[in-house]
C-alpha cells in the first residue's frame, strides 16, 4: 500500500478522541481509583501526575514517531527504522497487543453483564449478595463467554468499516457520551452527605504513605493507562497525518486520560465515604464494594438510585470498548499488511482468534480453574507476563532504540514536522527517553521480578 492510499484519520478531533479512546478505558476507572485507593490517594496521584510528565508523554511521543515514521502496522514500522534486528520489538508489542486484546475483552464482557444486570434491577442486595454475585459469575461455564462473544462481536464489526467510518466515527459517539456520564455521577456523588471526606482523601496528601512502592505502582499505572508498550500509540500514529503534531497530541492525551482518572476518582471515593466504606478493596473495587456503594449512598434517592448503577456500567463499558479496538486494531493492521489481505478479513481473523483464546480465560474462574502454568490461571497468567513483562520490556526498549540507535535528524524531523513547527522541549525530551525513561523502567522491572 502506498503512503498516499493509507488510511487516516479525517480530522484532529478524530486523532484525539480515538488516541484518548484507546488511553481512557479499564484503566482509569477500574485500576486507577483502586491503586489510589491502596497507596494513600493525594499522595499517590500526585506522583501519578509526575510519572505522566516525565515518562508517559516521552514514551508516547516516540511511539508516536516511530509510528508515523513506518506508516504501517508495528512491526514493519519498527523495521523500516531499525532494519530486522529491531523488528523483533515491533513483533514483541504486536504479539502483546494481540494476547492482552483476549484478557482485556473478558473483562469488557463483565462490564457489559453488569450493565444489563443493573438495567434489569439485578445490582439490589447486602454486601454478601454483591460478592456471591461476582463469584457466581465469574464461574459460570456459559455467560463470561456469552459477553465475551458479544463484545468482540461490536469491537469486529466497528474495526471492519475501517479508520476513519469506524474507529474514528465510533470514538467520535462514545468518547463525549462517556464524559457526560462521568460528569453526571461525579456531581451526584460530591453531593452525597459526607462527600467532603472522599474529596478530602484525592486532595491531602498523607506524606507518610509515599515510599518506593508507591512510585513503582505509578509508573506501571501511568503506563498502564496511556496504552504504552503493546503497539497501540504506534499503530493509531501509523494513521496520523504529517501536519499532527505529535509532542503537543501527546501532551493532550495525558491531559485528558489524567483528567478522566481523577474524575473518576471523584465518582467512586466521596460515595465509598459517604456510606463509609473503604475504597481500597483491590481489583474486585468496581464488580464488588461499588455496586454495594451505590445501592445504599443513593437508594433513598427518587431516579438517581435507579440509574446511577446503569450509568455507571454503561460508561466502564464505552471506556473498555474504545481501548479494546485500539488493541484490535494493532493485530488487525499487522495481519492486514503482513499476508496481504482486506481490512475486513484480517479483522475477522483477529475477532475469531483472540475469542478463540479469550474463551479459556473467561472460563479461568470456574471450569478451568484447575489449569494452571507457574501456579497463575490462565487469566493471571496472561495478566502477569503481558502486564508485567512484555510492557516493561517493549517499553525500555522502544526507548533505547530511539534514544541511543535512530539518527537523531529522524527523530527531529518527525518531532517537529519537517521544520514546519516548533520543536520545543525537543532537547529535554530527547534526554528524557535517552537516560531517564530507561533508567526507572529498568528499575520497575528488576523490582517487579524481585531482582532488587
Ligand atoms: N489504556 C487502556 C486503559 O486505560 C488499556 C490499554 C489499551 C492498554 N491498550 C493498551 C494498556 C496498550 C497497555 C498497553 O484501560
Amino acid at each position: 500500500m502506498t503512503q498516499s492510499e493509507r488510511a487516516n484519520f479525517g480530522t484532529k478531533l478524530g486523532v484525539i478522541l480515538a488516541t484518548a479512546g484507546s488511553a481512557v478505558g479499564l484503566g482509569n476507572v477500574w485500576r486507577f481509583p483502586y491503586m489510589a485507593g491502596e497507596n494513600g490517594g493525594a499522595a499517590f496521584i500526585i506522583i501519578y501526575f509526575f510519572c505522566v510528565l516525565v515518562l508517559g508523554i516521552p514514551c508516547m511521543i516516540s511511539e508516536f514517531i516511530i509510528g508515523r515514521h513506518g506508516q504501517s502496522n508495528t512491526a514493519r514500522a519498527y523495521r523500516k527504522m531499525g532494519g530486522k534486528a529491531w523488528s523483533v520489538v515491533g513483533i514483541m508489542s504486536v504479539l502483546t497487543g494481540f494476547l492482552i486484546t483476549s484478557y482485556y475483552a473478558v473483562v469488557a464482557g463483565w462490564c457489559l453483564q453488569y450493565l444489563w444486570a443493573s438495567l434489569a434491577g439485578d445490582m439490589q442486595g447486602d454486601p454478601a449478595y454483591f460478592t456471591s454475585y461476582f463469584t457466581a459469575f465469574t464461574q459460570h461455564p456459559v455467560k463470561p463467554v456469552f459477553w465475551l462473544i458479544v463484545i468482540m462481536g461490536i469491537t469486529y464489526f466497528i474495526i471492519k468499516k475501517g479508520v476513519e467510518k469506524g474507529i474514528e466515527r465510533a470514538s467520535k459517539i462514545f468518547m463525549p457520551t462517556l464524559f457526560i456520564l462521568l460528569l453526571i455521577i461525579v456531581v451526584a456523588s460530591c453531593l452525597l452527605p459526607h462527600a467532603s471526606e472522599g474529596i478530602r482523601f484525592m486532595i491531602q496528601p498523607d506524606l507518610s504513605k509515599i515510599n518506593s512502592d508507591v512510585f513503582l505502582s505509578a509508573l506501571g499505572q501511568a503506563f498502564y493507562s496511556l496504552s504504552i508498550g503493546m503497539g497501540c500509540v504506534c499503530t493509531y500514529a501509523s494513521y496520523y497525518s504529517k501536519q499532527t503534531r505529535l509532542a503537543s497530541t501527546a501532551t493532550e492525551i495525558g491531559i485528558i486520560d489524567s483528567i478522566v482518572a481523577v474524575l473518576a476518582g471523584l465518582m467512586i471515593f466521596p460515595a465509598a465515604f459517604s456510606v463509609g466504606l473503604s475504597p481500597d478493596s483491590g481489583p474486585s473495587l468496581v464488580f464488588i464494594t461499588l455496586p454495594n456503594v451505590f445501592q445504599q449512598a443513593f437508594s433513598g434517592i427518587p431516579i438517581l438510585g435507579y440509574v446511577i448503577s446503569p450509568l455507571f456500567y454503561a460508561l466502564l463499558s464505552l471506556a473498555a470498548i474504545t481501548s479494546l479496538i485500539s488493541l484490535h486494531e494493532v493485530s488487525t493492521a499487522f495481519f492486514a499488511e503482513e499476508l496481504s489481505i482486506t481490512r475486513k478479513k484480517a479483522a475477522f481473523i483477529v475477532s475469531i482468534t483472540t475469542s478463540a483464546i479469550g474463551i479459556f480465560c473467561a472460563l479461568s474462574f470456574g471450569v478451568l480453574s484447575d489449569v494452571t502454568i507457574a501456579g497463575m490461571t490462565l487469566f493471571n497468567l496472561f495478566d502477569y507476563v503481558t502486564g508485567q513483562i512484555f510492557l516493561p520490556v517493549v517499553g525500555f526498549l522502544t526507548c533505547v532504540f530511539i534514544g541511543w540507535f535512530v539518527p537523531h535528524q529522524i527523530i527531529r524531523d518527525e518531532y517537529a514536522n519537517f521544520g514546519s513547527t516548533s520543536a520545543g522541549f525537543f532537547h529535554a525530551y530527547l534526554f528524557l527517553v535517552k537516560y531517564f525513561c530507561p533508567f526507572c523502567i529498568a528499575v520497575i522491572f528488576l523490582r517487579q521480578l524481585g531482582v532488587i
